[in-house]
């Protein structure tokens, strides 16, 4: 039996010469225990290598997983790399086998060693420890990573911080570098190190590039562990914010500029094509819609988002054109302005699964700013442009009522997007009978400054979907094919 202790610092070299050592001597996997530096010694190992027999080629690809996985915490990993290695040496196929559960097990520990490095990269804050006058600034952090990436990841801050001194202090191995010299230590307990002015900065960051109407909790702790909350200093502030991201997606939309739209030859010109309706199969629309590079907007969008709902519905629901939530998910109405409407139709009653929901304009315009995306209104050659395939949802889903939502879903069912604060609440009927009814749209609710004008525009709209519920509710009392289509 031989036993091989791994040291903590050079472990993915030591662990490569062993196991080259040993896989030449043909010595098998069962004959071999391995250790790193906190295992119990094993009183009845052999610490030597055997001779060496003729040399084995490994696949780079298994040379390249190794030097990853020697760093994962599991005691097992040195065996487990062996074992595969062993297989692999009469099977060099084995490192395409997608089916072989080792190599599946060590794929899973080198991808929990690489988020783990990416964790540490994002992570790790310094503090300032140095003397003011001192030639070189000097700072320490501290951090608790889930394995041993202390090592590895060090190249990377040896590139970003090269013109200070600086140490990454964990429970398990330190970096140390001075003067220019990378060197490691064997772990520390946490230290208490002082709060600076950088990191004043640093929240003073976090804060302004945290986005609230981007805000998605469950994303942002899967990035962003809990765990490695307790020693990122901004972290503390992340609970309020959350808080806070209602009311201050609130002042970013009322904010919000209309900037002038780009690229409007190119509009016009693709204006010009497509005069005939689309008359695919209803079940392709949704892909059909997906697809579409009928015009510019396509080329910034993430995706075109078709309407959502019932293929036929009594009840269709037509907004502006889909927000930045909307064009990440490829989904209608998911932001806050679709929030907005889930409450207020829930409250009156106006089941939303029952409505096929969906824009006048099917990609999200805006202009980038900095990290924010910011809505632009569509003009009105682009909403006449995609009227096309809200046609193409009305012939499908051959609604009852349609209600329109704002000046852009107004403008392009009836053709008139103005006075829209006058016309809400009234019924207007389109050449070939349909009635829609006109409301205010959800992001109109959550922009208005004053909060009275606010709470009376919310008012306004509550009614207006009791409105369409009591014509929906009215019109299934009828027969449909009593109805106008
Ligand atoms: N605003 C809209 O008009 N539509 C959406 O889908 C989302 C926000």
């Amino acid at each position: 039996m031989h036993r091989v202790s791994l040291p903590p610092v050079g472990t993915a070299k030591a662990w490569r010469e062993a196991a080259r050592g040993f896989l030449a001597a043909r010595v098998p996997p069962e004959q071999i225990i391995w250790g790193d530096h906190a295992a119990a010694p094993d009183l009845f190992g052999d610490a030597s290598l055997p001779p060496a027999g003729g040399p084995v080629s490994v696949p780079r690809s298994f040379v390249t997983m190794a030097e990853t996985v020697v760093w994962h915490s599991d005691p097992e990993r040195f065996s487990r790399l062996y074992a595969f290695l062993w297989r692999l040496k009469d099977a060099p196929h084995l490192m395409t086998d997608r089916g072989d559960g080792d190599l599946a097990h060590l794929r899973q520990m080198e991808k929990n060693v690489r988020r783990c490095q990416h964790k540490m990269k994002a992570f790790v804050r310094f503090r300032e420890i140095g003397a003011p006058d001192a030639p070189r600034r000097s700072f320490a952090a501290w951090f608790e990573p889930s394995h041993h990436t202390v090592e590895p990841t060090s190249d990377f801050f040896v590139r970003r911080f090269s013109d200070m001194d600086w140490r990454i202090l964990t429970p398990d191995v330190s970096a140390i570098f001075e003067q220019g010299k990378l060197s490691f230590q064997e772990g520390h307990t946490k230290p208490d190190l002082p709060e600076d002015a950088g990191e004043a900065l640093w929240i003073t960051y976090f804060q302004n590039i945290f986005n609230p109407a981007r805000l998605m909790v469950k994303a942002m702790q899967s990035e962003m562990p809990k765990k490695y909350w307790k020693n990122m200093p901004e972290a503390a502030f992340i609970p309020q914010m959350i808080a806070d991201a209602p009311a201050r997606a609130r002042a970013m939309a009322e904010a919000a500029p209309t900037l002038p739209p780009a690229r409007m030859a190119q509009v016009q010109a693709q204006l010009a094509s497509h005069a005939s309706a689309w008359d695919g199969p209803a079940e392709d629309l949704p892909k059909a819609i997906r697809a579409c590079t009928r015009c510019p907007l396509h080329c910034h969008a993430t995706q075109a988002v078709p309407g959502e709902g019932p293929a036929k519905a009594d009840l269709m629901v037509v907004g502006e054109q889909p927000g930045d939530m909307e064009d990440l998910t490829g989904r209608p109405f998911v932001g806050p302005a679709g929030q907005m409407f889930d409450s207020i139709a829930a409250e009156v009653g106006l089941n939303r699964k029952a409505a096929y929901v969906t824009n006048a304009v099917k990609h999200f315009k805006f202009t980038p700013r900095g990290k924010r995306r910011i809505h632009q209104r569509p003009e009105t050659s682009e909403i006449k442009h995609c009227r096309w395939w809200l046609d193409a949802e009305i012939a499908q889903v051959r609604p009852r009522l349609i209600l329109a939502m704002g000046a852009t879903a107004a403008q392009s069912l009836t053709g008139d997007g103005t006075r829209i604060l006058a016309r809400r609440g009234t019924v207007e009927t389109l050449p070939d009978g349909l009635p829609v009814l006109i409301t205010l749209h959800p992001s109109y609710l959550l922009r208005v400054p004053d909060p009275a004008v606010r709470d009376r525009a919310t008012a306004q709209f509550r009614q207006d979907l009791l409105t369409a519920a009591g014509m929906i509710a009215q019109h299934a009392s009828c027969s449909r094919e009593d109805m106008p289509h």
